[in-house]
C-alpha cells in the first residue's frame, strides 16, 4: 500500500469506524515511524549528528519538542537564509503534516532516554562554572530545565551544539521572529556571554551536570 493510499484509508477508518485496529499507523505506532526520518540528521538513538548539524534530541521534555517543532513550521526558528541548520530543520519540520504527526513524534522523541554525548569543543569547565551561574534562575542549578519559566534542560545537548545556538541567539537569528516570545526571554543571555570561548566553556559546564 502506498503512503498517500495508506493515509487516505486511516482518515476513512477514523470517520467511518472509530479506527480500523491496531494495524492502522495512529498515536503511539506513528511515532516510531516518523522517527526513522529524523534519524538520518539525529542519531538512530536521537544522540546528534555533528555533520548534519541536528542536535541530539531523545528524552528532551514533550512540551519543548512540541513548542520547537511548531516554532520551526511557523517560521520563528529557522527562517533566517544564513541559518542553514535552522532552513534544514524548517523544511523537515514543515513535512510533519497530517493531523497529529507533531505530537505523535513529540511524545515519541520524549520517552527515548536521554543522551549524554561527548563534549568535543575542549571548553573550560571551570570557568563555565562562573559564567553558569547567570543561567541557574530559569535552567536550574543542575541544568534540568524548569517548565515554569518555558527554559528547556541542557544536560543531553551536544556541546557544538549549545554554542551554535548561542551564537544565533547572540547574532539575533533566533529569539527575534515576532510571536517567539520564549526565545526573546533566552536572547539577552546570550548576549551576555563575550565569545564562543566562554560559550564553549559554558557548555563544558552543563556536560558535567549530567546524573546530578
Ligand atoms: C535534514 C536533517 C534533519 C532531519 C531529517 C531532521 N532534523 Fe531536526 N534538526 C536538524 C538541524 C540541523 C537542527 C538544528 C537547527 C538549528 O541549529 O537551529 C534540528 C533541530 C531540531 C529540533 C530542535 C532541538 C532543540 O533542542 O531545540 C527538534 C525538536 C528537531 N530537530 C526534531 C526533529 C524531528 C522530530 C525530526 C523528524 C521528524 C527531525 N528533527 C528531522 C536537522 C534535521
Ligand atoms: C530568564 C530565563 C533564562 C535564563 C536566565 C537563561 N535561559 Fe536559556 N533559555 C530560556 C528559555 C525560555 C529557552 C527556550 C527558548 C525557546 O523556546 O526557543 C532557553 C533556551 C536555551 C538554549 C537552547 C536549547 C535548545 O535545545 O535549543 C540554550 C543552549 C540555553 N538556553 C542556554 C542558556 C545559558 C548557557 C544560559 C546562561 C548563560 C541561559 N540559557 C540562561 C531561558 C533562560
Amino acid at each position: 500500500m502506498t503512503w498517500t493510499r495508506g493515509w487516505a484509508l486511516a482518515a476513512v477508518c477514523a470517520a467511518l469506524l472509530g479506527g480500523c485496529g491496531p494495524q492502522q499507523p495512529q498515536g503511539d505506532a506513528r511515532g516510531p515511524r516518523l522517527f526513522e526520518t529524523c534519524a538520518a540528521c539525529h542519531g538512530a538513538q536521537g544522540e546528534g549528528n555533528q555533520e548534519f548539524g541536528g542536535p541530539a534530541i531523545a528524552g528532551m521534555p514533550e512540551w519543548y519538542l512540541l513548542r520547537q517543532l511548531n516554532k520551526f513550521r511557523a517560521g520563528h526558528r529557522g527562517s533566517d537564509p544564513q541559518d542553514r541548520n535552522g532552513l534544514r530543520m524548517r523544511g523537515m519540520a514543515r513535512t510533519l503534516n497530517h493531523e497529529g504527526d507533531v505530537e505523535a513524534i513529540a511524545a515519541y522523541v520524549a520517552s527515548m532516554p536521554p543522551q549524554a554525548p561527548e563534549p568535543v569543543l575542549g571548553g573550560n569547565a571551570e570557568n563555565g562554572r562562573e559564567l553558569y551561574q547567570s543561567c541557574v534562575q530559569c535552567h536550574g542549578g543542575n541544568a534540568a530545565g524548569n517548565i515554569e519559566r518555558d527554559a528547556p534542560p541542557l544536560t543531553s545537548l551536544n556541546d557544538w551544539y549549545i554554542v551554535a545556538q548561542l551564537s544565533l541567539f547572540k547574532a539575533g537569528d533566533r529569539g527575534t521572529s515576532e510571536g517567539d516570545a520564549t526565545g526573546a526571554t533566552m536572547r539577552p543571555m546570550a548576549i551576555g556571554l563575550a565569545d564562543e570561548t566562554q560559550m564553549a566553556d559554558v557548555a563544558a559546564f552543563i556536560a558535567t551536570l549530567r546524573g546530578q
